[in-house]
């Protein structure tokens, strides 16, 4: 994968993709720039090398209609603002009208293509699609990690078709921190799995069996584990169908030599509500028809403990419905936790980063990935195929 440290791009058209997939307000503003900012790194350098710059992003799913809403409009407003440097929007990301205006820009310019997937070809990996995109350019870069996991024109069919291809420095920061905490780890190598579903995260757990020394699981998805064991969980969510699954993975889990670490007492409620009744309550001891919706006291110590002894932390998915505060206080305090830890601490998923950010402990991780799907992707041992078209000689 070349860098973009290896191009010369003084004077050349540069088509660079990003992931501006930002989530906006009712009132069309942007509510969290976070993924914009990621990428000024590798605009900044390029605009310094002398690039005409043409950016392309999706934003959303409008399955190939135009919806006025995922417009990009107010991104480039928002990128001209943090760049200081005019940001012309393209009328549509593909057209006559586009070709000319890509045409006509010079060095040190940026232009913004409209939303990708106002196109059905962008999601299809359209050949002819990816050719018109391709023609934009001489220079194709890929910075959009959060949608590498999509064989997509603009990420997989763009790339065999321009010459000249690298990865963008957010991208290859991404993977970067992904090989030091999986591939080369300090050891104990303790990942941290939440969220509601083992169904979502079990290629994942399969996957870091043999990998990973110590695993954490919390989060509605530990229901499952518990009944798995025998343990009575009342009305708590669980995957009656991936018993099975989950008992298996104790044992491979315990066969392999990989601690696992389940809550031991939880928050329950007597409804999925904020203002729910709720009480701590050990986990063999849930009553019935109460619900677990975040883990416990001693839980938080136990997984502290387990935190406190990482060599390296690798976290996805929250420990409780932390939307709500009444649940929220398991996944806040592993979040203090991660972020007083020495070792090497990297964070993925939207959950786990907008609980992250929620706790004030973002700057205090090692690294927060910008991807959601992509990451899980990565932790579930899959080539990425935005990363491997650019690997291809
Ligand atoms: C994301 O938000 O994870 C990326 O932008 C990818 O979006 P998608 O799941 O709609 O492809």
């Amino acid at each position: 994968m070349k860098s973009l440290r290896d191009l010369a791009v003084a004077g050349k058209r540069v088509l660079l993709r990003v992931d501006f997939n930002v989530p906006m307000d009712d009132a069309g503003r942007i509510s969290d720039d976070t993924r914009i900012t990621m990428v000024l790194p590798t605009i900044r350098q390029l605009l310094a090398a002398g690039a005409r710059l043409i950016v392309c992003s999706h934003m959303g799913r409008p399955k190939g209609k135009v919806v006025a809403s995922l417009s990009l409009a107010p991104v480039a407003a928002h990128l001209q603002a943090l760049l200081g440097v005019p940001v012309t929007m393209a009328p549509d990301c593909v057209g006559a009208e586009v070709s000319a205006m890509a045409a006509q820009l010079q060095p040190g310019q940026v232009l913004l293509l409209e939303n990708l997937r106002f196109h059905a070809e962008e999601t299809a990996n359209d050949a002819d699609f990816s050719a018109q995109l391709a023609s934009l350019a001489e220079v194709y870069v890929n910075d959009a990690f959060a949608a590498s996991h999509r064989a997509h024109a603009s990420v997989v069919g763009v790339a065999e078709r321009v010459a000249e291809t690298a990865a963008g420095l957010l991208l290859e920061k991404e993977m970067d921190y992904f090989r030091k905490s999986m591939a080369e780890p300090v050891r104990p190598l303790v990942a941290v799995i939440g969220g509601a579903k083992v169904s979502t995260k079990l290629a994942a757990l399969e996957n870091m069996l043999g990998k990973v020394d110590r695993m954490i699981i919390g989060g509605a998805m530990a229901n499952t584990f518990l009944k798995s064991l025998g343990v009575a969980v009342g009305a708590s969510k669980v995957e009656e169908d991936l018993l099975d699954t989950a008992r298996r993975f104790t044992e491979a889990a315990a066969a392999r030599g990989m601690k696992l670490y389940l809550p031991v007492d939880f928050i329950v409620a007597d409804r999925f509500a904020a203002d729910a009744v709720v009480k701590t309550v050990p986990a063999q001891d849930i009553p019935e028809g109460w619900m677990a919706l975040d883990i416990g006291p001693a839980s938080s110590l136990l997984f502290g403990e387990v935190i406190d002894g990482a060599g390296t932390i690798i976290w996805n998915g929250p420990m409780g419905a932390f939307e709500m505060d009444a649940f929220a206080r398991g996944t806040m305090d592993l979040c203090r936790r991660v972020g007083a830890s020495p070792a090497l601490s990297i964070i993925g998923g939207g959950d786990s980063n907008a609980a992250l950010k929620k706790s004030g402990e973002e700057k205090n991780v090692s690294y927060m990935s910008s991807g959601g799907g992509a990451f899980l992707e990565l932790l579930e041992g899959k080539t990425l195929p935005g990363v491997a078209v650019l690997d291809r000689e």
